[in-house]
């Protein structure tokens, strides 16, 4: 335990003008959420796999495979029908668009604020992706979607970015009356919900990424959940080169293993190994500790946040729902955004101003470099010249101007599991310093 200091008691002083800073107590070492995780159990599981000398998840019974563990424990977390691990999360994409039934030059709508695996996983199919502008929640805007769908697009992906939650309930209606699937990417909202149902399982698809930044890690890996059997099927024979080999096996009859040949395309490989399992497997039992952790946190900055004049804070689309791992809060200008988090990070706060247009950026499309020139690993230039389906649309850096200007506003503050109370009472009284001066 230890005693809440009250504002009152501090120095009023601005750090910035060389008064005492506010934040005394130590950070946290790491702002990671599931790297500070790993301990025993993680090791201990692995170790277990590395014994069994079998890394192959398809060489084992079901029962026994960590992946097979992971998918069914991640299943019952969301509730999502069908579970694919994978070895990405831009490979649960690739094969989340696939399920969906993007083929080449159809047009897939993403957020301008996501990072550029999004866009890039679109492209990797020969589809297009187009630009949609955010609103205050810095997640994907309806209003902006319905306007930017066209007799070519195949699809949506909002993305939940930082742990906040789309708008589900707009994004899919907007969808429904347009016929058009939809395809979430979760990627860094490992455990968020829209009004009390897991986020992934809205859509037709959806992706996480398991790579070292995300809320639960398994170093590189990526989850693809459904709700549709179709859709899995489709995922899941991209997924492996020979999928239909591994499921012949496990069929009850000849005539069912026939299908499984008769259904399967051409996949590639995205399988996940048993050792990416058993640390996934393991993190995830974690995960819903991490959460409550970092909501309750951001909870209570949010309200000191709040106190600041001349501050908006992000339009949440569901605050119960949200990880609670980052927050962010917006200025009236650029300019005070930048006066303001420097005055905050002066006082020993841990935040910042997002969009330059000199820092290369990759989760803000102007910094998305490769898309905007149309550069693709194909030398004849395709997927953007094909004379059957060229491309019809068009990229230039300031096209989503409501983004460029939300992001050049916004401060972010990280939020993680093991900020102490110490730490995070501090950061409070630092806010309500600043907000008085
Ligand atoms: C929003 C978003 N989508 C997709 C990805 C791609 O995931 P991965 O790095 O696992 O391929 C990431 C991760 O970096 C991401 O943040």
């Amino acid at each position: 335990m230890h005693n809440a200091p009250s504002p009152a008691s501090l120095d009023p002083h601005l750090a910035i003008n060389g008064g005492p800073k506010a934040v005394t107590a130590p950070p946290p070492q790491n702002w990671l959420h599931g790297p500070q995780e790993i301990g025993d159990e993680e090791i201990e599981a692995v170790t277990k796999v590395l014994r069994s000398k079998n890394l192959f998840r398809f060489m084992r019974d079901r029962s026994l495979s960590s992946v097979s563990q992971f998918e069914d424990l991640f299943a019952e977390k969301t509730g999502a029908r069908y579970v694919l691990a994978v070895n990405s999360g831009t490979s649960a994409l690739i094969a989340g668009l696939v399920g969906i039934g993007v083929s080449q030059g159809d047009e897939v709508l993403v957020p301008a604020y996501t990072y550029i695996a999004t866009a890039a996983a679109v492209l990797a199919l020969g589809a297009f992706p187009v630009i949609v502008e955010i609103d205050a929640s810095l997640t994907m805007d309806p209003d902006d979607l319905e306007k930017k769908i066209t007799p070519r697009t195949r699809g949506i992906i909002p993305v939940h970015m930082r742990g906040t939650p789309c708008d589900m309930g707009r994004i899919c209606e907007v969808a429904a009356r347009h016929g058009i699937p939809i395809l979430e990417d979760c990627a860094q909202a490992n455990g968020a919900e829209f009004r009390g149902k897991a986020v992934g399982t809205f859509g037709d698809a959806g992706e996480f990424s398991l790579q070292h930044f995300k809320i639960i890690t398994a170093g590189e890996g990526g989850i693809v959940v459904t709700n549709r059997k179709e859709v899995f099927d489709r995922a899941a024979i991209y997924h492996d080169s020979a999928f239909a080999f591994w499921m012949e096996g496990r069929q009850e009859s000849e005539a069912a293993a026939q299908d499984w040949r008769k259904i399967c395309f051409l996949g590639e490989n995205y399988r996940q190994s048993e050792l990416h399992g058993a640390v996934a497997l393991e993190q995830l039992k974690k995960r819903d500790r991490i959460l409550s952790r970092t909501r309750a946190i951001k909870r209570k900055l949010w309200s000191a946040l709040e106190t600041l004049p001349g501050v908006t804070m992000e339009a949440v689309n569901d605050r119960d729902g949200d990880c609670g791992i980052s927050i962010a809060f917006f200025a009236e200008t650029s300019e005070a955004a930048v006066a303001l988090s420097k005055t905050l990070h002066a006082e020993g706060l841990p935040c910042g101003t997002y969009f330059s247009k000199q820092i290369p950026n990759r989760h803000i499309f102007y910094h998305w470099d490769y898309i905007m020139e149309k550069r693709t690993p194909h030398l004849n230039g395709f997927p953007w010249n094909a004379p059957e389906r060229p491309c019809s649309v068009g990229y230039h850096k300031e096209m989503c101007p409501q983004t460029l200007d939300l992001l050049g506003r916004v401060i972010m503050m990280p939020v993680t599991q093991t900020m102490s109370d110490e730490y995070v009472d501090q950061l409070c009284c630092a806010i309500e310093k600043v907000a008085h001066a």
